[in-house]
């Protein structure tokens, strides 16, 4: 009988740290005896005409340092399990027997599944059809309620944060509002830490609902104390009125492409105040470049339990880090299509507002 292997792929959009659990898998997992294999291009990659190559612990080296995905990865094909605006989907039953005999024929007896809240609501209709998965938690967002914090987010706000730290000297001295526009599809934890973190004047996020006469009474408080510039952060999934500010409405197999929302805010602050505002859309840089210290430990601890997970057969659960900051384990099913928002009431809002810090409520 020849050596076990595991199959790796990633999945969603990318992320810093995405290499970096590759890396601890193909080293952890040799250590224990199994050969890994790579799949490229997300989960379409295990349908015909197959897209994978051995991984070798040789191949690791640079990884835990280098961005994006060796593997490639995906947000939209035939196994999206998430379209449109939040609608989950299923995927195939024909496409899921597709992906299962040519995994029976790459000879693997596992499957670690890097990806998000989408990625692993799929991962939870393989393992329901008899796929032995394991899944790891990926997304700048840190959306998932299964885990204390998702990989890729520290280095996301730290990158916010970098840009924060840049408007500020530009906007005092021009005497701006200067707004930044983060990811943040449901929650707004990138925008609420960077916030804090960088020292913005105003954050708007999903979880609390905002207007713009309360902005304009921030803004005019600190012309009063002498401070002719604010800095605003907003998160690309808070709401407008009401509404989310898209560029694409999304499709049957990919999501709602959120965008737009920090420009329509430095408009209407522009047109209220009379104060010159421009925005800056800080966009994919938000999910490029190396990993920050914090991520890569996370994601080196997440291989390494998703390897000893496999090994236990642990199969239909997610890594994840527990309340008590130790590695553990939850069922794909209870990971899955729950958000962990922002509490409006919680520590981190009050902690801004204790500053004076406005969510434009
Ligand atoms: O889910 C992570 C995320 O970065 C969201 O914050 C954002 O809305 C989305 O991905 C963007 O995806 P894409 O790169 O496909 O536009």
């Amino acid at each position: 009988m020849g050596q076990h292997r595991i199959g790796i792929v990633t999945g969603g959009g990318d992320c810093p740290g995405l290499n970096a659990v590759i890396r601890a898998i193909v080293k952890a997992g040799d250590i224990n005896g199994y050969q890994s294999v790579g799949i490229h291009g997300g989960l379409d990659g295990l349908l015909t005409p197959v897209q994978a190559s051995p991984l070798t612990v040789r191949d690791m080296d640079g990884l835990l340092i280098r961005g994006g995905t060796i593997l490639g990865t995906a947000n939209s094909g035939r196994f999206a399990a998430k379209a449109g605006a939040g609608k989950t989907r299923l995927v195939p039953q024909k496409t899921l027997e597709e992906a299962k005999k040519n995994l029976n024929h790459l000879g693997l007896s596992a499957l670690i599944i890097i990806g998000g809240d989408g990625s692993l609501t799929t991962a939870q209709q393989m393992f329901e059809m008899g796929f032995p998965v394991v899944g790891v938690p990926k997304t700048i967002d840190n959306d998932l309620d299964a885990t204390q914090m998702t990989f890729g987010f520290d280095t996301a706000v730290a990158c916010a944060v970098d840009a924060l730290d840049r408007l500020h000297s530009t906007a005092s001295s021009h005497n701006r509002v200067m707004v930044l526009e983060v990811m943040g599809r449901y929650a707004g934890w990138i925008a609420a830490y960077a916030g804090l973190a960088g020292g913005a004047d105003v954050i708007l996020i999903p979880e609390i609902k905002f207007n713009f006469e309360a902005i304009q009474k921030k803004i005019e408080e600190r012309e009063v104390q002498g401070k002719h510039f604010t800095i605003v952060i907003v998160a690309e999934g808070a709401a407008l009125d009401q509404q989310l500010v898209a560029t694409d409405s999304g499709s049957s197999d990919r999501e709602i492409k959120l965008g737009g929302i920090g420009h329509e805010v430095a408009a209407r602050i522009e047109s209220l105040t009379g104060k010159e505002s421009r925005c800056v859309v800080l966009g994919h840089l938000q999910r490029g470049g190396q990993p920050t210290q914090w991520d890569r430990q996370l994601c080196t601890r997440f291989g390494v339990r998703a390897v000893r997970m496999v090994a236990k057969q642990e199969f239909g659960q997610m890594v994840a880090l527990l309340p008590n900051g130790m590695m553990g384990a939850v069922p794909l099913k209870e990971a899955v299509n729950k958000i962990r928002a922002v509490d409006p009431k919680g520590e981190l809002v009050m902690t801004a507002r204790a500053l004076g810090i406005s969510f434009g409520d």
